[in-house]
């Protein structure tokens, strides 16, 4: 009979220590994935970012390759707005002012269809105004006369 329960208890705590085992292999597994969510699929994750590198991102000499649109704050929103009814060339081409591109937004707007820009008009419109403005028509350059002579 004492012997028997000593089997048992053996047998159960042989159970038990291999049953801790087993929690433990799985916690340091558990953190090791915490630490590099990665492991899972690393082809997958490394491919999709060499793509839309690739693909859509390349900027060369300060200008998007793929659009021709100057490399600034706020392209990737005048991309996604201004690209899918007109090449990006008709919007490159033009030079003008603030003024200017808000009453083409709005003209597009209440004649083509052009959607409700929202908040990002403003971010918009300064991408535009700063990188396409008109050219500045200001003064002539300064005369570059060195020695002043007295008229007589
Ligand atoms: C819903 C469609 C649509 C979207 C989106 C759109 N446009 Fe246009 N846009 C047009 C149409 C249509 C024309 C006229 C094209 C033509 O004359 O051949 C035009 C013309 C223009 C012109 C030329 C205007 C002129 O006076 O010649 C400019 C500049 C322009 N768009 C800039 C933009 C900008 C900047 C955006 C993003 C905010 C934008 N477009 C988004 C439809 C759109």
């Amino acid at each position: 009979m004492k012997n028997n329960f000593q089997k048992q208890v053996k047998l159960l705590s042989g159970v038990l220590s291999i049953f801790l085992v087993l929690i433990f292999i799985l916690f340091v597994g558990l953190f090791y994935l915490k630490n590099n969510p990665s492991f899972l699929q690393p082809e997958l994750e490394e491919e999709l970012v060499e793509i839309s590198k690739e693909e859509n991102d390349q900027i060369e000499n300060g200008i998007h390759v793929q659009t021709g649109f100057i490399d600034d704050e706020h392209m990737d929103l005048v991309i996604q707005n201004c690209t899918s009814c007109h090449s990006a060339k008709l919007v490159t081409q033009n030079k003008m002012s603030e003024e200017g591109w808000k009453a083409t937004i709005k003209w597009m707007q209440e004649t083509q269809n052009l959607w409700d820009l929202g908040p990002n008009e403003a971010k918009i419109v300064s991408y535009l105004a700063k990188n396409y403005a008109p050219e500045a028509k200001g003064r002539r350059a300064n005369l570059e006369v060195v020695e002043w002579y007295e008229l007589k």
